[in-house]
């Protein structure tokens, strides 16, 4: 048995902040003790490994509950494989991602499942889950759902965009909702009205307005809106919980408030580029806004204030990244000429946690809501806690020991994604992880990688743990 002991840290966990030492043993915290109690004090003298955390944070790993790790979109695949995507999530203090398995139309929901299981297993850095990604919901796949669940594949994503391609109508929504409600499922949305974009997009085109800015004009608000408003009623019918994934919108933000008003199992997640980036991104010059295409898009800034209040009521509930990085050079310029052939997704895995760090240190959000919106609740949210999230007894050792003072310069000169730009290029920030544990084994120490493609494992995820 190893055992590893954590000390001098302030314990920061969504619940409280406790000066305390930490015991793991192998790979799970055993027991929390205060600072200079006999218990601290005989542990310190049993000659465990002791990881010296004075001045530094010790807190959850993150949980990244929304990556793209090797996405096919567009004729091309997202740059980071799941051995590049989750070390860098590693370097950021993520120590688990949730990503998602695509079924493609025509095929069973368990062919993507097993497909993208062949991808990660073997290759990850860090512990890793699926959602899996309804394209077909017909009768066979509304089965499947059932014996998912009973695997650990507890949440399905649905799009009402890209119509040909992810896109379910309304019916083939409802049923795949309705599934959920008996069998436990939580229901993403991808909620943008695809068929009216798709119009706004054809007309744009034809007149000539061909460059990445237009993706935003196109995707407009109220069509995430219309979208997220009609994805509600429709959980409402099924008796289904609901959960919008990338939500940018101000006018989104308020459907949801109407609903969680209500008192409805309705949850909303937001991601770094919509709190930190907005359309004048989009606009930079010499196709520059291609490495900000992503959907639902970058909005006008002043939406970011109304993200910042719901993050902070809970109107909004977790920040996940999306990530899904594409190339500047060789992958974004695909839609030179045509913005709707920019592949979607922007890269981020790795600095979620830094990110919404520097929202404490200007005063947003404070340091037990940074750990429950990027750790605790999506562990909660997709089934995975108390095993990832919180820092307790029994729960994984999957630990950051954070240096809230480090100030230092997001870049992709310095950043570990396989991905040939930084959405955040230039972007100071105060607080960095100086030391990761992954179930108990150091993977990150002091600007070294000491992790390994393999150690990642697949978990099984229990059914949704944050219904009202
Ligand atoms: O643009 C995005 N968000 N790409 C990833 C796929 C998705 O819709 O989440
Ligand atoms: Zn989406
Ligand atoms: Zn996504
Ligand atoms: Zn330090």
């Amino acid at each position: 048995m190893t055992r590893t002991l954590i000390t001098g840290g302030l314990v920061v966990t969504a619940a409280e902040e406790t000066e305390a030492d930490v015991l793991i043993e192998d790979e799970k915290v055993v027991a929390l003790a205060l600072r200079g109690s006999d218990e601290a004090q005989a542990w310190a003298r049993s000659g465990a490994r002791t990881i010296d955390a004075t001045g530094h944070y010790v807190v959850p790993g993150g949980v990244d509950p929304h990556t793209h790790m090797e996405m096919p979109f567009g004729g091309t695949y997202a740059s980071d494989t799941f051995e590049t995507g989750t070390r860098a999530a590693a370097w950021g203090g993520t120590t688990t991602i949730v990503d998602f398995a695509i079924q493609r139309p025509g095929e069973s929901v368990r062919a993507g499942v097993e497909t993208w299981m062949g991808k990660a297993d073997g290759n990850c850095a860090v512990d890793y889950s699926f959602h899996s990604i309804l394209s077909d919901v017909n009768e066979s796949s509304l089965k499947e759902m059932d014996t998912l669940v009973d695997e650990g594949i507890t949440s399905f994503k649905l799009f009402m965009a890209y119509p040909g391609v992810f896109y379910s109508d309304d019916g083939q929504i409802l049923r795949a909702m309705q599934r959920g409600a008996s069998n436990g499922a939580l229901t993403m949305m991808h909620a943008e009205n695809g068929i009216a974009i798709d119009v706004l997009v054809e007309q744009a085109l034809a007149e000539g307005r061909t460059d990445p800015r237009y993706h935003g004009e196109v995707r407009k608000a109220l069509l995430e809106s219309e979208a997220t408003h009609r994805a509600i009623q429709l959980a409402r019918v099924a008796g289904s919980p609901l959960y919008v994934v990338h939500v940018s919108a101000q006018e989104a933000v308020e459907e949801l408030a109407r609903a969680r008003g209500k008192g409805l199992n309705v949850f909303g997640e937001t991601c770094p580029q919509y709190l930190f980036l907005d359309v004048d991104n989009l606009a930079e010059p010499d196709f520059g806004g291609a490495k900000y295409v992503c959907s639902t898009p970058l909005r006008p800034k002043e939406h970011q204030e109304h993200l910042w209040r719901a993050l902070r009521t809970n109107d909004l509930s977790v920040v996940s990244t999306d990530h899904c990085p594409f190339c500047f050079t060789g992958q974004k310029d695909l839609g030179k000429g045509d913005f709707s052939k920019i592949p979607n997704g922007m890269p981020g895995v790795e600095n979620r946690m830094d990110l919404l760090h520097q929202a404490v240190v200007e005063g947003r959000i404070n340091r037990r809501r940074w750990i429950e919106i990027a750790c605790a609740t999506p562990s909660r949210m997709f089934g995975l806690y108390p095993k990832k999230g919180t820092i307790a007894p029994g729960a994984d050792a999957d630990l950051v020991v954070y240096d809230p003072s480090a100030r230092h310069t997001i870049s992709a000169e310095t950043h570990h994604m396989n991905v040939d730009y930084s959405a955040y290029e230039g972007i100071g920030v105060t607080g960095k992880a100086r030391t990761v544990l992954s179930r108990g084994r150091v993977v990150i120490d002091d600007d070294t990688y000491l992790g390994a493609a393999g150690h990642g494992r697949f978990v099984p995820r229990s059914t949704c743990q944050y219904l009202v």
